[in-house]
């Protein structure tokens, strides 16, 4: 089905004379309400975000939200400390929102091991689409470290396993098809964080294709938008976008800016929710993964997964304002 907001997105491209593919199942969307509460104990309600836009899953079809959540940094913090019961909050703010992505990695301190309790106490589980990734040298230390994910997360399987920035992809990502054949991830991903890495990232993209991609893309490093995202978009590969607000180095670069005077009419009531409007305008981008510790930027962050996308001169503006 091709909804207005595909329209709009499409129509605002083709008119900036961006060559795209025929709309693929990624540019399918529909908005979602969020799954109606269940499990946890009863906490105040978390702040409405409405229907969050949901995109299809190119390899399958499945539906995912655009606003997803990261782990990098934000939870990194010690099993039952004041930071973890806030973490309590946020990821209650995130399911109850209609949030399910959750992208994590061994290699984020005990990040992991935080979600994976967060997950179980809450009842969360069987609501999260989880993302986890490879990040080793050897094949040896890759099983070692998949047993080792599977106890911290608390989970036998994941919905993603993705190669991190390439790293011995040679290994990686044949063991990851392993393990996809045996069940325990649906899907297979590659991922990379700086745009030194996307020329190398499109051409395994191309000779291996993925599930999934992720990327770092942002208004203040747009480059994927040029070839790499339109490559993902013309071979059916999902694509997760990290780094949104480049590490929250965004929101100093914009204390000082006022938000455009169209923000208001898009529903746009925030830099955080600007920068992610920006993200998921892409026609390409499946969802978003930014990272917060805190309830209320949750809260703020899945706002940007309602309402209209950004055109092609909004996304133009921001990059100007932000180069
Ligand atoms: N190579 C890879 O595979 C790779 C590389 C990088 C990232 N990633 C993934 O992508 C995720 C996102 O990237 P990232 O964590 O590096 O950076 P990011 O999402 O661009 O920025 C996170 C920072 O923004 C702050 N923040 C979040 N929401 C906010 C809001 N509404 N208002 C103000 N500040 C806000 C967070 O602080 P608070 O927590 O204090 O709110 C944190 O400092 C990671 O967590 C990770 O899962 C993957």
């Amino acid at each position: 089905m091709r909804t207005r907001r595909d329209f709009l997105a499409t129509a605002s491209l083709a008119a900036a004379g961006l060559a795209l593919a025929p709309l693929a199942a990624c540019s399918q969307e529909t908005a979602v309400p969020g799954p109606a509460p269940a499990g946890p104990a009863p906490a105040p309600a978390a702040p409405a975000a409405g229907p969050l836009i949901a995109r299809a899953i190119p390899a399958t079809g499945e539906r995912i939200p655009v606003i997803g959540a990261g782990t990098s940094g934000s939870y990194e913090t010690a099993l039952g400390s004041a930071e973890y019961q806030t973490l309590k909050e946020t990821i209650r703010v995130f399911f109850e929102g209609g949030g399910s992505l959750f992208d994590t990695s061994p290699n984020y301190s005990n990040a992991d091991e935080v979600l994976g309790a967060l997950l179980d106490e809450g009842g969360w589980r069987e609501r999260c689409f989880l993302a986890t990734k490879i990040a080793a040298d050897d094949r040896a230390a890759m099983e070692a470290q998949w047993a080792e994910s599977q106890r911290r997360l608390r989970t036998e399987r994941v919905e993603l396993l993705q190669v991190h920035n390439l790293r011995a992809w040679r290994i990686a990502l044949p063991y990851a098809r392993e393990l996809k054949e045996q069940g325990a991830t649906k899907y297979i991903g590659l991922t990379h964080y700086v745009e030194s890495g996307h020329a190398e990232l499109e051409r395994l993209m191309r000779a291996e294709k993925p599930d999934f991609i992720q990327v770092n893309y942002s208004v203040n490093a747009p480059q994927a938008a040029r070839s790499l995202l339109p490559a993902a978009q013309d071979l059916g590969v999902a694509v997760l976008i990290n780094r949104a607000f480049d590490d929250g180095k965004l929101f100093a670069q914009a204390r000082d800016k006022a938000l455009p005077g169209w923000a208001a009419e898009l529903g746009i009531g925030s830099w955080a929710q600007m920068f992610l409007k920006f993200a998921i305008s892409h026609p390409a981008v499946t969802a978003v993964i930014p990272a917060t510790g805190k309830p209320d930027r949750q809260a703020d962050n899945l706002k940007a997964g309602t309402g209209e996308l950004l055109s092609r001169a909004q996304q133009d503006e921001l990059i100007a304002l932000f180069a």
